[in-house]
């Protein structure tokens, strides 16, 4: 059986955290490990239905996915995430919570993402409609010693996966055959 892990994917809104743990999860499903993806934009819709974006409430957010990763991970099972998770001291937190627990800094400039704009939210909130909203007018803390760092705005989308993927890899994450799981 293949070792639990939590692949937690931190930056701005659009930066590509969804759209990369997306394609490693299909890779792993591939390879037939077992694995669960926590999409910030998903679990609003559930788990923490009825959260806002104040500071206080992105920490509880982030506080209840990191359970469910704990538990995940615990039980042999791959999490990846995908959440904004904007705070520094939370997401240290649950480093020192979650054994093989790996942060990976999805960093692109945030000009390159009010120029894509994929939901139309910046230019929202550049004009003052939506209140905290990250990188525009509530803060965003980068992960000061992240285990993976990709640039959407200098990488391909097969860049940023195969950077995660060796990474993986090199850890002895990856090395489970077919035959090894489940
Ligand atoms: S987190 O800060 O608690 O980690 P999360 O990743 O769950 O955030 O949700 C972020 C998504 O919510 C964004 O991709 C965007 O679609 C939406 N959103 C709505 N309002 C805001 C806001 N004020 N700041 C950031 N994202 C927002």
């Amino acid at each position: 059986m293949h070792k639990g892990f939590t692949l937690w994917f931190t930056g701005l809104s659009g930066a590509g955290k969804s759209t990369i743990s997306h394609a490693i999860y299909t890779r792993l499903k591939e390879l037939g490990a077992r694995v669960e993806l926590l999409d910030g934009d998903v679990v609003r819709t559930n788990l923490s239905q009825g959260l806002g974006f104040s500071k206080e409430d992105r920490d509880t957010n982030i506080r209840r996915i990191g359970f469910v990763c704990e538990l995940l991970s615990r039980n042999g099972v791959i999490a990846l995430v995908a959440a904004i998770s904007p705070y520094r001291a939370v997401r240290e937190e649950l480093k020192t919570r979650i054994a093989n627990f790996l942060e990976v800094y999805v960093d692109c400039p945030v000009e390159v993402l009010a120029e894509r704009d994929v939901k139309g939210l910046y230019k929202k909130a550049l004009a003052g409609e939506i209140p905290n909203f990250t990188g525009i007018s509530d803060p965003y803390e980068p992960p000061l010693q992240p285990d993976i760092v990709v640039d959407t705005s200098q990488e391909s989308l097969e860049e940023s996966v195969a950077k995660v993927w060796t990474k993986l890899e090199k850890l002895g994450l990856l090395s489970f055959s077919r035959e090894q799981v489940h």
